[in-house]
């Protein structure tokens, strides 16, 4: 018993123990952004189409440019409005609006656009 207590603080203590925490955190930066700014996007998909590319009335965002998209987003997050997409844009950071303006910009405009 008394040796069971002493293996479990030397586990505890052990700086190996430490190593294996911080190498837990390392992840591919890269992979990890992209996965973030299409799921910040995909909330947009219910009304202006899978990737971007709307089938109904509403205006699809694929191949739009960037800066056309991050102004205007910008512009309903900052005014008073509270209609549907007002409020949309005002559920999101500037950073992430100017990552989900990239996003749509990257993507390859439908036909129906
Ligand atoms: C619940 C439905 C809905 C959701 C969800 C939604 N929108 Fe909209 N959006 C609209 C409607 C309706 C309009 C105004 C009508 C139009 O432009 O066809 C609009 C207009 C826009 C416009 C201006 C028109 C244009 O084509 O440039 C942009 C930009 C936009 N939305 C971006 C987004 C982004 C980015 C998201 C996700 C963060 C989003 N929307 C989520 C319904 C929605």
């Amino acid at each position: 018993m008394g040796n069971m207590l002493c293996n479990i603080w030397n586990i505890v203590s052990a700086t190996s123990c430490v190593t294996i925490v911080s190498l837990s955190l390392v992840s591919p930066v890269a992979a990890a952004d992209l996965a973030v700014d299409r799921t910040l996007a995909s909330q947009c998909a219910q009304c202006h189409g899978t990737d971007g590319n709307s089938v109904g009335d509403i205006d699809g965002l694929a191949g739009e440019s960037f800066n056309e998209l991050y102004r205007e987003l910008l512009e309903m997050k900052r005014d008073d409005d509270q209609d549907l997409m007002h409020l949309q844009a005002k559920g999101y950071t500037n950073d992430q609006l100017a990552r989900i303006a990239e996003y749509f910009s990257s993507l390859p405009k439908g036909d129906d656009d």
